[in-house]
């Protein structure tokens, strides 16, 4: 997505080979109206392939997760996060680490929120190593729900994720797929 692409090279900022920051419209400050055309690109990809429901994690995912699932007509849910582990019995869950915190967190969503009649389209922000998107993979499993696909604002391709779950036959879509943030600078695909 050309408009995209010139938003991070315009406001974003690399603060190492592996992060980079886009605070002004995605992490911090979000730009509704862009955000709205970054559902709408989204919820483009997925036409026709009946989604029931989307699913993101808090915090950052939320905002595309919304305008995604107001493009498509269908509920939002946003799987939480919990430091410590708790006994959940309503809730599917999940424990994913993550390389850029460092730190594990389990991320849950109640039972009552996915059914196995759902078909869910999974929206995150960025895709890193893709440790999110694995539990949120698994919850949606745990449900017996179907996986249509993964829409992601930004991809770091480099980092891998990506590559092993569409190795697994996982259809993702990203928006913005970067192939190197070397030397302080930001290389997409194509
Ligand atoms: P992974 O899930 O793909 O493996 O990524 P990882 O665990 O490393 O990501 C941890 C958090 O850092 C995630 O946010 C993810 O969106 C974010 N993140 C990963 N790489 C970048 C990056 O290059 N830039 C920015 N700005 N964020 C990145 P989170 O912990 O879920 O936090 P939240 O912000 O959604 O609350
Ligand atoms: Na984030
Ligand atoms: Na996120």
């Amino acid at each position: 997505m050309q408009k995209l692409k010139e938003k991070i090279l315009n406001e974003g900022e690399v603060l190492s080979d592996k992060v980079l920051k886009v605070d002004s419209f995605l992490n911090h400050q979000v730009d509704p109206a862009f955000t709205m055309e970054l559902g709408r690109e989204l919820a483009g990809r997925f036409t026709g392939t009946g989604i029931t429901k989307i699913l993101t994690v808090e915090a950052s995912g939320i905002a595309v997760a919304l305008t995604t699932g107001l493009a498509l007509g269908v509920p939002v849910v946003f799987a939480k996060k919990n430091k410590a582990a708790t006994q959940a019995p309503h809730s599917y869950s999940s424990n994913i680490f993550s390389f850029t915190k460092q730190e594990a967190v389990d991320i849950y969503v109640n039972k009552k929120f996915i059914s196995r009649e759902d078909r869910v389209l999974i929206v995150d922000d960025f895709l890193a190593q893709g440790e999110a998107l694995r539990g949120m993979v698994n919850i949606i499993n745990q449900a017996g729900a179907t996986l249509v696909g993964v829409g992601i604002v930004i991809e770091k391709v480099f980092q891998g994720g990506g590559q092993a779950l569409r190795e697994k036959g996982i259809r993702i879509e990203s928006l913005a797929p970067i192939a190197s943030l070397a030397g302080g600078r930001v290389r997409f695909i194509d």
